[in-house]
């Protein structure tokens, strides 16, 4: 039987140059000590192929037709073999690839992998965290809810501010002047073959200079670049100390892959993918858009802005931030590569995880977005000294809707203050001036409230309230 084995092993290996195909990988030899910090690049390729099958596997039911798209994703979701998981498995493939690809980024920078002679690799990985997000954001639009629809319009309203150009990109991205069934169709066709061709074809040649140029060797304090000398150091080097890359270093690779991919079969069965929102119109825009969690912090920045800072920022924010990611390895591109010598660098990077992590947070509270779903003020304030003007302001504040941008105890939107204890902070002739007044961003009521209503209001203002302390802990739910 062994004997057997062995005869068809030969076989196979003789006629299909197995062996051979792996020589270029057991002799190419890379530094010594690169050990786990090095895993990143390569779980993010292996998300991709994740993204590749189980793309595929959602093309085979999905339709990209306005009248049909989000009906077969609710086929996908609830009726076919395995459709849900494997929707769920596409969806955190997404968010895996973006972090790893976040954390392969981090570790070029922090170690200084991009200075000589190894600068083309950082310039394509640039345009491959480019054309991620993009697919990431094509994605999200081929879900065709009212999310989706939020996404199109905010890569329209993107493009179209940039100068001279802008309009004709944005034409071009959602293929016409507004948002339909075309854009649907150029969003399937971009997200499955255009911007995966693009993808395949830059990873490949990144993976060439990798091979090319040789994996950069663990960085130490004092040791420094100098583009005269380098590559004959690195190769006098590998050819002292380098290590086989099959098997001596794969292995971890292999390792973290499988760990990526059980941790994404864990979430795409115990989280799944998103819930499909309403079926989207594009003449009902949502007022509360919910992008995928990556992308809400760029949601933040427009909710928190300024208003008229905002086109600005729009244009010169993505565009300042496009010149300083290619321009950094001409920036620094000799010299010490050890983070524990460049505190500037770990200050960066250290500054933008908190800036972007702090913008998630607000992005996934999303306090500024009117609280629509308000309950009743009747449920859970009571006033103490049973005032029937206070009472009637009570129930006011809920009809007219001041409580979508008020809070009173834990309930309510945040785009305005607090109000559960504005008597402390106001008098009723302040209050009446703020209500009949409005202000930049709370309208005016003067028009629209009786005097009678205005006193009620005022005085459930000025009441002592006494929020029930079980609902302000946990707002009653329907
Ligand atoms: C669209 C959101 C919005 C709505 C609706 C709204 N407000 Fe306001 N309100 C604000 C904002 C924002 C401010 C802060 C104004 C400023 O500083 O310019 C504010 C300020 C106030 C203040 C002053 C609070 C302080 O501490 O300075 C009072 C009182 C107030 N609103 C009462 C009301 C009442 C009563 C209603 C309903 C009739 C109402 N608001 C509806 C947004 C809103």
């Amino acid at each position: 039987m062994k004997k057997k084995l062995r005869k068809i092993g030969k076989w196979l290996n003789d006629r299909g140059g197995f062996s051979e195909l792996l020589k270029p990988l057991k002799e190419h030899l890379v530094p010594p000590g690169t050990g786990w910090n090095y895993v990143w690049g390569s779980a993010t390729l292996f998300c991709l192929t994740v993204q590749v099958f189980t793309g595929i596997a959602l093309a085979f039911l999905y339709q990209p037709s306005v009248n049909a798209a989000y009906q077969s994703l609710q086929y996908i979701e609830n009726q076919a073999f395995m459709g849900s998981f494997i929707r769920g498995l596409h969806n955190w493939g997404a968010s895996g690839m973006v972090v790893l690809l976040g954390a392969h980024m981090i570790r070029v920078y922090l170690t200084a992998a991009y200075k000589y002679p190894r600068e083309m690799s950082w310039i394509t990985g640039i345009l491959l965290l480019g054309i991620t997000l993009t697919m990431a954001m094509t994605g999200q639009l081929l879900r065709w809810d009212s999310n989706a629809i939020w996404t199109g319009v905010l890569v329209a309203e993107q493009t179209g501010r940039i100068p001279f150009v802008g309009d004709a990109i944005a034409h071009f991205f959602i293929g016409g002047a507004t948002l339909g069934g075309d854009t649907l169709n150029r969003y399937f066709a971009m997200h499955v073959f255009l911007f995966p061709a693009l993808l395949f074809s830059i990873v490949g040649y990144h993976l060439f200079l990798v091979f090319r140029n040789g994996i950069s060797e663990p960085p130490k304090p004092g040791r420094i670049i100098d583009p005269k000398t380098y590559r004959q150091w690195y190769q006098k080097m590998l050819k002292k100390k380098g290590v086989p890359f099959f098997p001596d270093v794969i292995w971890r690779d292999v390792v973290f892959s499988l760990a990526v991919l059980i941790g994404l079969i864990l979430l795409a069965w115990l989280v799944g993918a998103p819930e499909l929102t309403k079926p989207a119109d594009p003449t009902i825009l949502e007022i509360e858009p919910k992008p995928d969690w990556y992308f809400k912090w760029i949601y933040a920045i427009f909710a928190l802005m300024n208003r008229f800072l905002e086109p600005y920022f729009l244009f010169f924010g993505p565009l300042l931030g496009i010149i300083l990611l290619f321009s950094i390895p001409f920036l620094s591109c000799g010299g010490e590569r050890s983070p524990l010598t460049r505190p500037w660098a770990m200050a960066g990077v250290a500054l933008t995880i908190a800036i972007v992590g702090s913008l998630t947070y607000a992005g996934l509270k999303a306090d500024w977005v009117p609280a629509f779903k308000a309950e009743p003020l009747a449920d859970y304030v009571s006033i103490p000294d049973s005032n029937a003007m206070a009472e009637r302001g009570k129930h006011l504040f809920y009809d007219m809707k001041c409580i979508y941008c008020h809070k009173i105890g834990e309930q309510g939107g945040s785009n305005g203050p607090e109000l559960t204890e504005v008597e402390n902070r106001l008098d009723e002739q302040q209050i009446v001036l703020q209500i009949s007044n409005g202000s930049a961003d709370m309208p005016a009521y003067g028009g629209s409230l009786s005097s009678g209503e205005m006193k009620a209001l005022v005085a459930f203002l000025l009441s002592e309230k006494k929020i029930n302390e079980q609902n302000r802990k946990s707002p009653p739910k329907k």
